[in-house]
């Protein structure tokens, strides 16, 4: 984290877990385990059912909610599609795309990933745009060619004055729910090459302001070590983040407003 320069931001992805009537027993037991002063932006990205009753119940918490999909459309007969302006419309601060769960499962590719993120950003919206590579190609010493071009296909097109409202989370596909984490190094590797790939796109200031978050395995027991990384500015969290203890400890692992 450099916090000079930069958010740090601790994001939730519920993935398809969680029902509407969950989320209030959840938050109830989160909020009284969450640092007093905390300064890091705290989100949970949830299924876009749920998106109503986290705004709500969210709030007092200072949780931001965010949504995990959007369509790349804007309106019209897209038979079960959510648009940016709904979401927005609602109050959603935040929306991941390019889970590689999305690439793996929905063929989102980096074309779509690029239109989801311009029309987040048209929004208001700040997409969490994910990249990350999987075992074979990380074995085969493709990793930065890889997410190189993850970056560069996602942002195609976005200005120098929109870089500023998008996070990137690094998710090597190999760790995410596998229990598996990078090793601080190996994520601080390839967040600070991602940043030098802004810095190659849009130049230092940028480079230097956009949050890089970290996801795959990040738990409360790692956390601290991955977040100690001077280009690790956050994580994106799947398993832990069903547990209110173990988010919780991931948000005071950032070590601000630790009392
Ligand atoms: P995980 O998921 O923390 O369960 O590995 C991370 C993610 O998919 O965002």
């Amino acid at each position: 984290m450099n916090v000079k320069y930069r958010k740090t931001v601790i994001a939730g992805n519920w993935k398809m877990n969680m029902l509407a009537s969950e989320i209030k027993p959840f938050i109830d037991e989160l909020k009284p385990l969450l640092p007093k002063t905390k300064t890091c932006e705290t989100v949970l990205c949830v299924p876009a059912v749920n998106v109503s009753g986290m705004l709500k119940q969210g709030r007092e918490a200072k949780i931001s909610c965010g949504a995990q999909d959007v369509s790349e459309h804007d309106k019209g007969a897209y038979t079960g599609d959510v648009s940016a302006a709904m979401l927005a419309d609602l109050g959603v601060k935040y929306c991941i795309v390019g889970h590689s769960e999305r690439r793996a499962y929905y063929a989102e590719s980096d074309v779509k990933v690029n239109l989801k993120a311009k029309k987040l950003l048209e929004q208001g919206i700040t997409p969490i745009i994910c990249v990350g590579e999987s075992l074979e190609q990380r074995e085969m010493d493709l990793t930065m060619a890889h997410i190189n071009y993850q970056i560069r296909a996602a942002l195609n097109g976005i200005d120098v004055s929109r870089i500023r409202k998008c996070v990137i989370a690094y998710e090597p596909i190999w760790a995410i729910g596998t229990g598996k984490t990078a090793t601080a190094a190996q994520a601080q590797e390839v967040c600070c090459g991602i940043r030098g790939i802004i810095r190659d796109m849009y130049g230092a200031r940028p480079a230097r302001g956009i949050s890089i978050l970290y996801g795959g395995s990040m738990n409360a027991k790692n956390a601290a070590e991955l977040l100690a990384q001077p280009d690790v500015d956050g994580g994106l969290i799947g398993g832990a983040s069903l547990k209110p203890a173990d988010f919780a400890a991931i948000v005071a692992a950032t070590g601000e407003g630790n009392e």
